[in-house]
């Protein structure tokens, strides 16, 4: 008699934030460079921090810079490892390399350190992100051995449509709203996003608009996920929209952390949720790429333990008071490239099953 065909365990597979890790892929910083001056570079960051960019774009990032980050990943790495987590790496690719399309040319590219940026795991499902950063174009990829081989194994991979980024998706004369409307650097000519605009908590993704992600972007994804799931579309207050996960982070079934200064209108869906605001930062210090609110930019191993920068002791108390088993790891050299530990993760599974939570 012929056995029942058994099916394997899914490689990829995650529905959530905060499901049990499994397995996660980490960024590196080799080879990385500060990212070429333009438009939409200029939207995201404080004008303060404008002349590092338009002095050193384009050059290598400083390599005692590299070599201090490294040394946190490393780390990183050993503690993910030691908790049981498989952790895979992206290839080091120099970057220093410029590249150009039909239209326009890119003195450099950026780095291979944050894949959150640029890949989405819902589901038994990899997506490239159409992101909108020229300098991030062939960012994906570094990453396409790893495709690769999660889609042997039975993942399915998928590419949103490549963006053409020609001068037209941009607001040239871009300048930073005065009022409280928000107002991004990109139009809607093609469907752009950065995964890391998007949470997830089973059947429902939270999003926000930002210099990244447009409308079309967010259709797209909404479309292409289709009725299994809904995206909601979150207000947020904040003059340099990039990124939703130092602005509101899911940590488990009914626990929403927030940015009290971004998530000013809570969204309607967490009525039932325990919703906290974050304390703040332990230094107000915005780096060049990111803004020091990168302190929630945490990663959940499941619903208790959380992987948080050991100077933010106010946050440590508040997890802990909170029913959470906050894990310390340096990571301060690391987030002077614009992130945290979220940022510098793609967990490609956590064991558990498409719910919803509202
Ligand atoms: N761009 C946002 C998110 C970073 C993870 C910030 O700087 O706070």
């Amino acid at each position: 008699m012929l056995k029942p065909l058994q099916k394997p365990a899914p490689v990829v597979c995650a529905y959530n934030e905060w499901d049990p890790l499994e397995e996660v892929v980490v960024g590196v910083v080799d080879g990385a460079c500060i990212p070429p001056w333009h438009v939409a570079l200029k939207a995201t960051m404080p004008q303060s921090q404008w002349q590092f960019f338009l002095d050193h774009g384009g050059e290598p990032f400083p390599e005692p810079m590299i070599a201090a980050a490294r040394e946190d990943l490393e780390r990183f790495v050993r503690l993910l490892e030691a908790e049981g987590v498989t952790v895979r790496r992206p290839e080091v690719v120099d970057y220093a390399r410029s590249f150009k399309t039909p239209d326009w040319e890119s003195a450099s590219g950026l780095y291979s350190a944050m894949p959150r940026d640029i890949l989405l795991v819902i589901g038994d499902e990899i997506i490239e992100a159409p992101t909108c950063w020229r300098s991030r174009y062939h960012e994906i990829d570094a990453y396409r051995p790893l495709l690769r081989e999660y889609f042997q194994q039975g993942a399915r991979w998928t590419a949103a449509p490549k963006p053409l980024l020609r001068d037209e998706l941009y607001k040239a004369d871009y300048e930073e709203p005065a009022g409280d409307e928000p107002l991004y650097v990109i139009n809607e000519v093609e469907p752009t996003f950065d995964a890391a605009d998007f949470v997830r908590c089973g059947r429902d993704l939270f999003v926000q608009k930002s210099h990244v992600t447009n409308d079309l972007g967010i259709a797209w994804l909404s479309r292409h996920l289709g009725s299994d799931y809904r995206i909601h579309v979150v207000p947020v207050h904040d003059k340099h929209p990039m990124h939703i996960d130092a602005t509101m982070m899911p940590l488990a079934p009914g626990k929403l952390l927030i940015n009290p200064e971004r998530l000013t209108r809570i969204p309607a869906a967490f009525r039932s949720w325990d919703v906290r605001p974050a304390p703040a930062p332990s230094s107000r210090a915005d780096s060049a790429l990111c803004s020091s609110w990168v302190s929630m930019n945490v990663l959940s191993l499941d619903e208790k333990r959380v992987i948080v920068e050991p100077s933010e002791t106010e946050l440590i108390r508040f997890f802990k008071s909170w029913g959470f088993e906050p894990i310390p790891c340096s990571f301060r050299n690391f987030n002077l490239f614009g992130g945290s530990f979220h940022c510098a993760t793609l967990d490609v599974r956590r064991r558990g099953e498409l719910r919803s939570y509202f």
